[in-house]
């Protein structure tokens, strides 16, 4: 049995892109269709409701365009949705989402000072699911929380490395160092952009969490055991839509992707 089916991957914007590259590394023969909602981001900064139905009218675009799994790269829409995406479409049309969720885990098995710094949207961080993440997983570990909504915005603007993106990255992480944190996820896709200025801002002594490799391999695994994986020998495509500045989401794959992605409107 093959299935060439592509597999949907979403976020507010571009960043579920960084998982959707590790995704392409790990099945290169696999299509993917990249949905970005940017005429609704950031999601960080909306209700809880309109999180969710945005999440479920994209999942209702990516249907249409028959999807063999949906990945949610998005930290917020994961935490906000995914319980309703899975009841609502997960076993009404077989359909299996896979999510991401700010690293506790391996933070708190990492912290030696037994701090962690979570850099996420306020939704995120004020979720129930969070919540019950971090009591979940997080152990003895405290966790200091900075929402960090300019980061968000400077990756969609791609300024990923200018003097503004690296005096933001200072302002949220710097009370994070000050207050011993020794680990710091990366609880929104977006922030994996600017990994290398906030590794470099942050300084060596501190580990910087980001779940985009633990995610790819989890679509792997679903993907394995729900038999949906495609054997064809091709190499897969990649779609990418938007209902944002189409002219600004061209610029942003070529620059993130390679110059061959197009953008299409959905
Ligand atoms: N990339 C999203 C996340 O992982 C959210 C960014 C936003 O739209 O606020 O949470």
């Amino acid at each position: 049995m093959t299935d060439s089916r592509p597999i949907g991957v979403f976020d507010s914007g571009i960043g579920g892109l960084p998982i959707a590259k590790k995704i392409r590394e790990l099945l290169p023969n696999e299509n993917l269709i990249y949905v970005a909602d940017t005429h609704y981001a950031p999601y960080g900064e909306k209700s809880e409701d309109t999180i969710l139905q945005r999440s479920l009218a994209v999942t209702d675009f990516l249907r249409s365009q028959d999807v063999k799994a949906i990945v949610v790269a998005c930290n917020t829409a994961t935490m906000v949705s995914i319980k309703t995406l899975r009841a609502e479409y997960g076993e009404k049309y077989d359909l299996p989402f896979i999510g991401v969720e700010p690293g506790v885990k391996p933070a708190a098995i990492h912290t030696k000072t037994g701090v962690i710094g979570v850099l996420a949207t306020e939704k995120t961080l004020t979720s129930h699911a969070f919540d019950a993440l971090a009591k979940r997983v997080a152990g003895n570990a405290h966790m200091e929380i900075q929402p960090s909504p300019k980061l968000v915005r400077l990756v969609e603007n791609l300024q990923l490395d200018d003097d503004a993106a690296v005096k933001a990255v200072e302002e949220y992480v710097h009370p994070l160092i000050e207050k011993d944190a020794d680990t710091i996820i990366l609880g929104c896709t977006h922030f994996a952009h600017l990994a290398p200025v906030i590794e470099k801002v942050a300084g060596d002594k501190v580990s910087v969490i980001s779940t985009e490799l633990a995610v790819a391999k989890e679509v792997v695994r679903r993907l394995k055991v729900e038999n949906l994986l495609t054997t064809q020998p091709d190499f897969g495509t990649t779609e990418f839509f938007s209902n944002g500045d189409l002219a600004l989401f061209q610029q942003q794959i070529q620059y993130l992707w390679g110059i061959d992605a197009q953008a299409q409107r959905f």
